[in-house]
């Protein structure tokens, strides 16, 4: 193995030791067609204005639309809810046959019964490597009482029933 594999190889590794919860991103394009992948790169960037950032993968199908899109959602999915998670990062062409979702007073694509919504208009983009990062600023916030969807080394999964203990 050569330095630079060596290295995106314990970078992978260090990075798939790193639990996180688990999202989809949804949007209508310009066609108004709705469109959503399974993204685990969210996270928390500001209070002041609320922001979020997650980064989308050039090589992603729907990468051209996302960019030309000017607002999101970030729905937070719950613990029962790992058929999304696959379903939004499989092949399959027409992922919102196969899943409860509704377009919301902001005509944002919203899938059902997750743990949290965040709609959010685009604040910023930025070109990162074979990634583009995407800042939202929060617009809407529904918050539900339930368990997160977790991401550890490939497994998805509930909270460990040991993890409060
Ligand atoms: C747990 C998990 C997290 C993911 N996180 C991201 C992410 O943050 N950004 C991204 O571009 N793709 C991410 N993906 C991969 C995309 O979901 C997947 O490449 C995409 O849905 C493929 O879509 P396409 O067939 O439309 O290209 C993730 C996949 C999984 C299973």
């Amino acid at each position: 193995m050569d330095k630079k594999t060596e290295q995106i190889s314990s970078f992978k590794a260090a990075m798939g030791n790193y639990p996180t919860g688990v999202t989809v991103v949804t949007a209508f394009n310009q066609q108004g067609k709705p469109m959503g992948l399974t993204v685990n790169s969210f996270a928390s960037v500001s209070l002041e204005p609320l922001l979020i950032l997650w980064s989308i993968d050039k090589r992603v199908y729907s990468y051209e639309d996302f960019l030309k899109v000017d607002k999101f959602t970030v729905n937070i999915l719950a613990s029962d809810q790992s058929d999304l998670c696959t379903l939004f990062s499989s092949k399959v062409e027409d992922r919102f046959s196969q899943c409860d979702w509704k377009k919301s007073e902001l005509e944002l694509p919203v899938l059902a019964d997750t743990l949290a919504t965040l709609q959010c208009k685009v604040f910023s983009q930025i070109d990162a490597g074979d990634h583009t990062t995407i800042i939202g600023e929060v617009i809407d916030i529904r918050n539900e009482d339930k368990e997160p969807l977790l991401y550890h080394r490939r497994t998805i999964g509930p909270i460990p029933n040991e993890f409060y203990s």
